[in-house]
């Protein structure tokens, strides 16, 4: 079902009577992302996805995005929705949103799953290049951006093998609103550093990465495993920083197995 929370293009799957597990996307994506994982959950859980403001089919307004009005509109969803303790995933960007929602409101999530990505915000060469990209944008548009950003964000090996799946993806982003995107990219530079929150984190945690994830890699992710009590790393061979698309029955099964505990 597709419903508006707040302007925003939210997705339910499944029988509301599961448990509650809020998948939150990646940058320059959008919820559908999230399908072949929304397929699978949704026989057990009551999947809901959504267009970060900005993105996919959420309106982008003025663009004046934060990290902290992610986290308002993540919370307004769980509260509209009468979410009750939903397990929380974010992959890149969207673990930034889940990291810090939950350091803003951990009781009201009941596990945590991090994926490709990482708690340190942008040090100065990451804010020069959320500028350049700004730049881009307004000089050769938010087709260009995409086609020189998302390479980066799969395995060489995927994109060679899925030719037509990854061009999908592509030509998916470049539909972004220009706006949305540089809203989104303003939003990254400007988030805090929620490494300090890592070690309070009680609920359990979920952390995958790829092996071959060049944006946040295995070691960066593994130093924040070691910081959360109560967490689980797994490294996903082969794949890139996109593991939902790239590896989604391993990605699937992973994220069943660790919840079945
Ligand atoms: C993402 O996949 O969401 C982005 O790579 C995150 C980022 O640019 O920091």
């Amino acid at each position: 079902m597709s419903i508006k929370i707040n302007n925003l293009s939210v997705f339910t799957t499944g029988e509301k009577k599961n448990i509650p597990f809020v998948l939150v996307h990646g940058f320059p994506f959008d919820h559908s992302m999230w399908d072949e994982q929304v397929k699978e959950l949704s026989k057990q859980y009551y999947c809901i996805t959504y267009d970060i403001r900005g993105m996919g089919e959420s309106s982008a307004g003025d663009g004046q995005f934060t990290m902290e009005s992610f986290v308002d509109d993540l919370e307004i969803i769980v509260d509209e929705l009468e979410l009750e303790k939903p397990v929380l995933c974010g992959l890149s960007m969207g673990g930034y949103i889940s990291l810090r929602a939950v350091e803003r409101m951990e009781a009201k999530f009941s596990t945590l799953i991090l994926c490709d990505t990482k708690s340190d915000p942008d040090n100065s060469e990451g804010k020069l290049k959320r500028a350049a990209g700004i730049k881009m944008i307004n000089e050769k548009g938010v087709e260009k951006f995409v086609r020189q950003f998302v390479p980066n964000c799969f395995s060489e090996n995927f994109m060679a093998d899925h030719k037509e799946e990854y061009k999908n993806v592509i030509n998916r982003s470049q539909r972004n609103s220009p706006t949305g995107v540089k809203g989104c990219l303003l939003a990254m530079a400007g988030r805090t550093d929620t490494t300090p929150f890592l070690q309070k984190i009680s609920i359990p945690t979920l952390i995958i990465c790829g092996e071959k994830d060049k944006l946040t890699p295995p070691a960066v992710m593994k130093l924040m495993a070691d910081n959360i009590i109560n967490s689980e790393f797994i490294i996903v061979s082969g794949a890139g920083h996109m593991i939902p698309i790239e590896s989604p029955y391993i990605f699937n099964q992973t994220i069943k197995d660790f919840l079945m505990r």
